[in-house]
């Protein structure tokens, strides 16, 4: 019987050639789709941290580049749904689907921001009122924790005038308090617009973050005179307050600190608490009057001055032939230690006819002035003062006016993701203390270049303004992205230390 079992023929020898062959080919064919389906599940979970990392500003823009500017809520159109940031912290999350911007009445988003889409989750405190809206006068009677900031405009307003300049946790506060509002509140309701790169989280053990919604620059502003009856002055006894309160924290012990977050953006605040709570990021305007292990770009995250000058509107912004003086400057002329650069450069430009370099503040009515001076002017200088930065570099930027940078020590917002020298000038202190040097280099700025730089410029100026409701790409998304990103390696050397720290239970 065996010999009755069928035996197919084999094939003669060039078919079972061309037989392989085809085998062969079947199963490239099949590798090449796995290698092509794993690759496409990649890129779709990092597109926007390659855009990040490469170039945040070219995010795509809401409704063109004027509409980037000055956005109205009608006016609005799809964003990414993180705003330019992809999942950073915990599990890999794909892409969410576009946010969808209230505009013409439906007003609904789309997309979800929560805790599985944002980039950032952050665990807010909440601290009495005395640290943060209660200086703004607003009193939750005891009843509720945070201000109602479902409408932009019934929302606590921050002192104007010069306070603005350090008034970064109050944005980051106001838009991470609006994070869980649901869309669809109607016209300019906050939920609407807003771009998912942090979400707040009321679960502590889900957050990357913990944010210290301490205004500290305002209370360096506000209470840092002894008043009557008082040991201490106010800013001193809240600083101490916050010490207690946080060393009390399950949250604050278990890394130290490491994963919090703390906004001491005026040079001068929080001056007796931060070598103690200098275990966390800090989100500074320089490191000027930081020792090094208290703050550091390891660590620490620069944040813009909000500026004081007005932003100019694309199409209104003066061109290269518009723009007649050719450099200026209004400030302090006398200043301490790093300073000096600015008298030598003041006598070595005080006679030139196309160069503005006064004394003087900007205040009050010198706001308009320098708002008028710095948009008719091609170029802006940023001399390093008593500490290395300053709110006029920010004015140059939304004046359009090209900065020229004259601080060796400065560290500049964002600047793993800004190339600067596309819209900056820098000039060391020793040659711009050269005669003749910085006249010769301006002058000799060809107006193409200079063209190219002030095209940039208009570009970039979104990244700098502070506003509520926050808006893709501005200076409240883009610090939520720097904190990011800097705690993604604030975690990695958290994680490896605890590799061998065992949690107990194999006792
Ligand atoms: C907080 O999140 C953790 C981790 O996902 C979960 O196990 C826990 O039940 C959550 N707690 C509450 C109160 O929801």
């Amino acid at each position: 019987m065996v010999a009755e079992r069928k035996m197919q023929p084999l094939p003669p020898p060039e078919h079972r050639r061309a037989l392989r062959f085809v085998a062969f080919l079947a199963v490239s064919l099949l590798a090449f789709s796995c290698w092509a389906l794993v690759n496409s599940r990649i890129n779709d979970a990092v597109p926007d941290s390659a855009a990040l990392m490469g170039d945040a500003d070219r995010m795509p823009a809401l409704a063109g580049e004027e509409g980037a500017r000055r956005p109205t809520p009608a006016a609005s159109a799809a964003v990414p749904a993180s705003g330019g940031a992809v999942r950073l912290m915990s599990d890999p999350v794909i892409r969410e689907p576009l946010v969808r911007v209230g505009g013409g009445g439906d007003g609904e988003r789309s997309g979800r921001c929560d805790a599985d889409t944002a980039a950032l989750r952050v665990f807010v405190y909440d601290l009495p009122a005395e640290f943060h809206f209660g200086m703004l006068g607003w009193d939750g009677k005891g009843e509720a924790a945070w201000p109602d900031v479902r409408d932009a405009r019934a929302a606590p307003h921050y002192p104007g005038g010069l306070n603005l300049q350090h008034s970064v946790a109050y944005w980051l506060a106001l838009d991470i308090l609006s994070s869980t509002l649901p869309p669809g509140g109607g016209s300019g309701a906050a939920g609407d617009s807003r771009p998912c790169v942090a979400v707040r989280v009321t679960n502590a053990s889900l957050a990357d973050v913990f944010f210290v919604p301490f205004f500290a620059s305002l209370s360096y502003n506000r209470h840092s005179k002894i008043r009557r009856g008082e040991r201490v002055n106010r800013n001193r006894a809240l600083q101490a307050e916050l010490v207690k309160y946080l060393a009390r924290r399950e949250e604050w012990r278990r890394w130290g600190g490491k994963d919090h977050l703390i906004v001491p953006h005026h040079p001068n605040s929080m001056m007796e608490a931060r070598k103690r709570l200098s275990a966390a990021m800090f989100v500074l305007s320089d490191f000027g009057r930081y020792s090094p292990d208290v703050a550091n770009l390891k660590k620490d995250v620069i944040a813009p001055y909000n500026h004081v000058v007005r932003s100019l509107g694309d199409d209104e912004s003066p061109a290269f032939d518009q723009r007649p003086v050719l450099a200026y400057f209004q400030g302090a002329i006398h200043r301490k230690a790093g300073g000096k650069v600015r008298q030598k450069l003041y006598q070595l430009l005080k006679g030139e006819r196309d160069v503005h370099f006064t004394y003087g503040s900007v205040r009050q009515n010198g706001i308009r002035r320098a708002t008028a001076g710095m948009s008719t002017s091609k170029f802006c200088l940023n001399i390093a003062g008593d500490t290395p930065s300053s709110n006029r570099l920010f004015d140059a930027i939304v004046s359009h006016c090209v900065p020229v940078i004259i601080s060796d020590d400065i560290e500049l917002p964002f600047e793993d993701v800004l190339d600067y020298s596309e819209f900056c000038l820098f000039v060391r202190a020793a040659d711009a203390a050269r005669k003749g040097f910085l006249l010769r280099l301006l002058r000799g700025v060809p107006r193409d270049e200079w063209t190219r730089m002030w095209r940039r410029l208009k570009e970039v100026a979104r990244h700098f303004e502070y506003q509520y409701p926050s808006r893709p790409g501005d200076a409240v998304q883009m610090i939520w992205g720097a904190v990011a990103r800097k705690m993604h390696s604030v975690k990695l050397q958290l994680h490896k230390r605890g590799r061998f720290q065992r949690t107990g239970w194999e006792s």
